[in-house]
């Protein structure tokens, strides 16, 4: 199989996942990915504009998929699965199935769970429509699942590459280099190397993100090209998360549901190696904006 175009670090093809694991390029990347980086369609209960399952189909869809990649990854590899929430039609009630399908992903497939974060998304606007904005009996639904896998209790990852920087309470304390140490009412012991600075504060396992700044380079080309933006792009700074903190310079990311190709932009800016799949050719043809080899005559 041909790749629709590549860059320095990565190669990018217009096909569905499913025809792309039954291709020889799929065979030669077999053990060699040290992170599967993804955000599949959404269990939304009507389809949206670029496809999806619905229901329970879903679950089984996606579990099937997950489990053919899962020969992708090297021993100490990743898998990173961002869900949105879902609703029931018509009743202000929440769907499990996002949930629902993590679990399954863990349990069918045998897989370790090694933590599960929130992207929450300060910016969002406010929806279901009907129940936050309308009858006003809900409030915004602003956060989506993202759920760490891996075959090994132990993959690697080193959270010195992702350290947030310190607030100005702690830069304070720092410098000051005394606080009440000892036990909390809570238990906590509050030791000595409270007071080290380690050159940034480990972050948490909420992600506070907003999703509005995006590169210029890519809503222009869209613009130019007359190309429809992809409608659920993943913001950079969540990609960088990641990528960061589950790879090494060199590392092969892979996104089968990859979109806009946030995660490919984000890998070879980071020095990581990418490989994308997505079967809309209009969101491939977007998506290549994302890369300086195409873009560079908008910043003439
Ligand atoms: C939520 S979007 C991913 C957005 C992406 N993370 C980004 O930042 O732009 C999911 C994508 O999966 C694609 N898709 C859906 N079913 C697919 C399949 N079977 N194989 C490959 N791509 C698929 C859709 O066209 C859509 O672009």
């Amino acid at each position: 199989m041909k790749p629709a175009y590549t860059t320095a670090m990565g190669q990018a093809f217009n096909t569905s996942i499913e025809n792309f694991i039954k291709s020889e390029n799929f065979e030669a990347l077999k053990g060699k990915v040290d992170l599967i980086l993804t955000s599949p369609p959404y269990p939304l209960l009507s389809p949206k504009a670029y496809g999806n399952k619905v229901g329970e189909e879903y679950k089984d869809w996606l579990c099937e998929i997950i489990e053919s990649l899962k020969v992708l990854l090297k021993p100490k590899g990743s898998i990173v699965i961002e869900i949105g929430n879902a609703w029931d039609r018509g009743v202000p009630t929440m769907s499990t199935l996002p949930l629902e399908t993590l679990i399954e992903i863990k349990t069918k497939l045998n897989l370790h769970v090694c933590q599960q974060f929130i992207w929450n998304n300060p910016n969002k606007l406010p929806g279901p429509a009907s129940w936050v904005n309308i009858k006003r009996i809900r409030v915004k639904d602003s956060y989506t699942h993202i759920w760490w896998y891996s075959n090994t209790p132990e993959p690697y990852a080193n959270n010195r590459n992702v350290l947030s920087p310190y607030s100005d309470r702690m830069k304070e304390l720092l410098s000051r280099q005394s606080y009440n140490q000892g036990a909390r009412p809570s238990g906590h012991v509050v030791g000595p190397g409270f007071l080290k600075s380690n050159q940034g504060a480990i972050p948490s396992s909420v992600l506070n993100i907003s999703n509005t700044p995006e590169t210029s380079e890519y809503r222009e080309w869209c613009k130019a090209k007359g190309h429809t933006r992809h409608p659920a792009r993943m913001p950079e700074k969540l990609a960088e998360f990641f990528v960061s903190f589950l790879t090494k310079k060199g590392s092969l990311v892979f996104d089968p549901f990859g979109g806009s190709n946030t995660t490919g932009r984000v890998s070879e800016n980071l020095g990581r190696r990418w490989v994308y799949i997505e079967q809309s050719l209009e969101y491939v043809e977007g998506s290549k904006g994302r890369f300086e080899k195409f873009n560079k005559w908008l910043k003439k």
